[in-house]
């Protein structure tokens, strides 16, 4: 079955599935597995003040990390493997844009952090010092200037700093299906267009 055909509650089901399942999953070089990094990064949007779609963003940033749990016709398998570009593909279907773009540009807000903010670099993780050199380094000046054009500029750069704040070891935060209820309701609101 086409995935992009599913009823909501299918791919509640599968977001679930993945999330429990494999959120043990160690987090790329950091100290926090990858469910403890969702569950930060969303705790901070929460207590930060933002709007469920915006917690559901900063939950679910980093989705496309995923990409073998997704059948074919959500992610064109072969033409790219970066996980911002294949998150965006996966959830585009189903969230409001501000989900999706936040997924889709939390990498490169991180190049224009460190184009634009020069105390940005130094609070980086060590993993994300890496990643930054494979991911094209600090943004020109031109990149910048396009950039800055994207209307949700502003959100996109907020969820970047909770994803920069969600790497706390031990750091208490409520259970992941506290936010897959956030995620089901965002999903449904989105789809009776509301
Ligand atoms: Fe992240």
């Amino acid at each position: 079955m086409s995935t992009q055909t599913q009823e909501p509650t299918q791919v509640i089901a599968l977001l679930k599935d993945i999330l429990l399942r494999r959120g043990n999953e160690s987090y790329l070089g950091e100290a926090v597995t990858m469910s403890e990094h969702m569950l930060q990064s969303a705790w901070i949007a929460e207590r930060a003040g933002e709007s469920p779609s915006v917690i559901v963003a900063a939950l679910l940033h980093d989705v496309g990390h995923y990409t073998s749990e997704f059948d074919e016709d959500y992610l064109d398998i072969g033409v790219d493997n970066l996980h911002e570009v294949a998150g965006e593909k996966i959830l585009k279907f189903w969230f409001p844009p501000e989900v999706c773009e936040v997924v889709r540009w939390h990498v490169d807000a991180k190049r224009y952090l460190c184009a634009v903010e020069p105390d940005y670099f130094s609070g980086l993780s060590e993993a994300s010092v890496q990643s930054l050199a494979l991911q094209g380094g600090p943004m020109s000046k031109e990149e910048v200037k396009a950039f800055e054009q994207n209307p949700w500029l502003d959100t996109i750069v907020r969820v970047r700093r909770y994803d920069d704040g969600g790497k706390v070891p031990g750091r208490r935060t409520p259970e992941m299906k506290y936010y897959l209820s956030m995620v089901e309701s965002v999903l449904e609101q989105y789809q009776r267009g509301a």
